[in-house]
C-alpha cells in the first residue's frame, strides 16, 4: 500500500503508550466555514457493529450529520453517506465488516458520488487498514475512534475535493464534550461516563483502539442525565468498559459508587451500567445498588476463565475464590439481583482440567445470561503471541458443552418466574406479531406480552405464563 500525503494512519506502538500527561477536556464543536451545510438534500447511512460504546458513537456521528444538514435513512439504496462503524474485538467481527463493504462496492459502481466512510475500532488496526486501501477502492473515507468530531472537514474533502481522506489517530485521546447527538431511543439513552481502558487484559485488543481510561467529569454526566430526565427518558445506562474504576485517572474525590448514587437522585425511573469488572467492584457500590430502587438489580460481571492460573494469564487479576466471593456478596446485598457474564473459552493452552473449572463456576454461579466466545487471537496483544497447543476442533467442543451448561441455568432461572407478576418498560411491538409487544425487566430479562392500549415507554405489570431460555412470554394484567 503506498502512502499518500495528508493520510494519517494507525500505528501499533503509539497506541499501546500511556503517558502521565493529564486528559485534555474540549468543549467546543466547531463546523469549519466550507464544511457548514454540506448535507442539505443529502442523506446518510449509518451501520454499527461492536459494544454500546460503539453505538453511543454512531448517535454521536448521527448528530454531527444532522449538524450539517444531512437526513438519516433507513435505507441504504437511498444513501448519499454511508458510514460503518466497526468492531475489532474478533476476527469474526472483522469478516462481517468486510462482508458488508463488499456488499456496497455495487451501490459504488451505480453511483460514484457515493461516499463509503469506514471508522470506529478496526479503523484503528493496522493489518485491516492496509487491506482496506489496497482492495476496497469504494471506501473514501476512514477514521478512528479519536476524532469524530473532524467528521464535517473530512467530508468536505471527500465530498468537494474528490480526495480519498485516511485520518486515524493513535494516541491516548482526550474528552470531547457538547458534541451533538441523534440518540437511537426515544425511551432509552447511553451515556458515557469514561473512555478507553488501561486494563490491558492480554487477550483484549479495546486499550489500543480506544486510547487510555478517560473519566468525563462527574457535572458533565450528570447535567446530561438531567436532560435526559427532562425529555422523558426512562432509563439509562452508564457507559465505560470498566465503570467500577470510574474517576481513578481523574483524583481520589471521584468514585463510582459516589456517581451512582448522585445519578439515582435525579430520579430517572431505570438506571442500568455496563461493564463491571470484578477487579474494581467496591462494597460502596452495593451498598448504593441496594439502597436505590431506580437502580436496577443486574450485574454484567465478566468471569473471563474460571481457572485462576488462566485469570492470570489473561491480566485479570482476580481468582476463582475471590470472583465467587464477590458473586456471593452481591447475591446477598441486592434482593433478586440477576447477574450475567462473559467468558472466553481456549485461551491458549487451556487445558480439559481449567476448561472444567470454567464450567465449575458456571454450575456455582448459575448464570442468568453469558456471553461466550472462542479466544480469538488480536494482533498487538500478549496473548496473540502465546503459542497455543489447543485445535479448534477441541475450542468448538469447549464452547458448545459451556453454552449448553449455562442454557439450562437461565431456563431454570427463568421459569421461576412463571406465575409472577413483573414490571416491564415497552420497548415496541414484537417482530413477528403487532398484537405482542416486548420489553425488558428490571433484571433484564426480555418478555414478549399480550395487552391493550399499549405504548413504547409504559411501564407494565405482566404476568409471566411461559419461560424460555432467552425470554418470558405473559400478558399485561389490566389495571
Ligand atoms: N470491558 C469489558 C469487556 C469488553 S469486550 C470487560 O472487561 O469485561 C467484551 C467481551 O469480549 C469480553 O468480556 C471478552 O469476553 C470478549 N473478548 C475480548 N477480547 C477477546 C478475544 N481476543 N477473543 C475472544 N473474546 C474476547
Ligand atoms: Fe478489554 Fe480488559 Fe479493558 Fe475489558 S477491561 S476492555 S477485557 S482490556
Ligand atoms: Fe468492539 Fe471497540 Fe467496543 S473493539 S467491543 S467496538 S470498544
Amino acid at each position: 500500500m503506498k502512502q499518500k500525503a495528508g493520510w494519517i494512519l494507525p500505528n501499533l506502538k503509539e497506541a499501546q503508550k500511556r503517558t502521565k500527561k493529564e486528559t485534555e477536556r474540549i468543549n467546543s464543536y466547531i463546523i469549519p466555514e466550507n464544511a457548514r451545510f454540506i448535507g442539505i438534500n443529502h442523506s446518510y447511512f449509518i451501520s454499527t457493529y461492536g459494544c454500546q460504546a460503539n453505538e453511543r458513537d454512531s448517535e454521536t456521528l448521527a448528530g454531527i450529520m444532522d449538524s450539517l444538514g444531512f437526513s438519516k435513512v433507513e435505507d441504504v439504496e437511498k444513501a448519499d453517506v454511508i458510514l460503518i462503524n466497526t468492531c475489532a474485538i474478533r476476527e469474526n467481527a472483522m469478516e462481517k465488516v468486510l462482508g458488508e463493504i463488499g456488499n456496497f462496492k455495487r451501490l459504488y459502481r451505480q453511483n460514484p458520488d457515493l461516499v463509503i466512510g469506514v471508522c470506529g475500532c478496526m479503523a484503528q488496526e493496522e493489518g485491516f487498514v492496509d487491506r482496506l486501501l489496497e482492495k476496497y477502492p469504494q471506501v473514501r473515507l476512514l477514521f478512528g475512534t479519536h476524532n469524530l468530531q473532524e467528521l464535517p472537514s473530512m467530508l468536505y474533502s471527500v465530498m468537494y475535493e474528490k480526495q480519498r481522506v485516511v485520518r486515524i489517530y493513535s494516541r491516548e485521546g482526550e474528552v470531547y464534550e457538547n458534541l451533538p447527538v441523534h440518540r437511537f431511543g426515544k425511551h432509552k439513552a447511553w451515556v458515557n461516563i469514561m473512555y478507553g481502558c488501561d486494563k490491558f487484559c492480554t487477550y483484549c485488543i479495546v486499550p489500543y483502539t480506544r486510547g487510555k481510561q478517560r473519566s468525563r467529569y462527574m457535572d458533565e454526566i450528570l447535567a446530561e442525565v438531567r436532560e435526559l430526565k427532562e425529555q422523558g427518558y426512562k432509563e439509562i445506562t452508564l457507559l465505560g468498559q470498566n465503570v467500577n474504576a470510574y474517576g481513578k485517572d481523574i483524583d481520589d474525590q471521584y468514585d463510582f459508587a459516589t456517581l451512582l448514587e448522585k445519578v439515582a437522585q435525579i430520579g430517572v425511573p431505570r438506571i442500568r451500567f455496563t461493564t463491571s469488572h470484578p477487579w474494581d467492584f467496591s462494597d460502596e457500590m452495593l451498598d448504593v445498588i441496594g439502597k436505590y430502587e431506580n437502580i436496577m438489580p443486574f450485574i454484567h460481571l465478566p468471569l473471563q476463565s474460571g481457572d485462576s492460573k488462566i485469570l492470570k494469564l489473561m491480566g485479570r487479576r482476580y481468582s476463582q475464590e475471590e470472583y465467587i466471593s464477590l458473586y456471593n456478596k452481591i447475591i446477598e446485598r441486592i434482593p433478586n439481583v440477576a447477574v450475567s457474564t462473559d467468558i472466553i473459552v481456549g485461551f491458549p493452552n487451556e487445558s480439559d482440567e481449567q476448561f472444567q473449572h470454567t464450567l465449575d463456576v458456571v454450575n456455582y454461579c448459575k448464570f442468568d445470561n453469558a456471553f461466550t466466545f472462542i479466544f480469538s487471537p488480536r494482533p498487538g496483544t500478549p496473548a496473540s503471541r502465546m503459542e497455543d497447543s489447543i485445535s479448534l476442533e477441541t475450542k468448538k467442543a469447549r464452547l458448545a458443552l459451556l453454552n449448553k451448561t449455562w442454557n439450562g441455568y437461565a431456563l431454570e432461572k427463568n421459569k421461576a418466574y412463571i406465575g409472577k407478576t413483573v414490571t416491564v418498560l415497552v420497548d415496541g411491538f414484537s417482530k413477528k406479531n403487532q398484537m405482542v409487544f416486548s420489553g425488558y425487566t428490571e433484571t433484564n430479562k426480555l418478555v414478549n406480552f399480550t395487552g391493550n392500549h399499549i405504548q413504547p415507554g409504559d411501564f407494565v405489570e405482566v404476568y409471566i405464563d411461559d419461560a424460555k431460555t432467552f425470554s418470558l412470554d405473559g400478558h399485561a394484567i389490566e389495571k
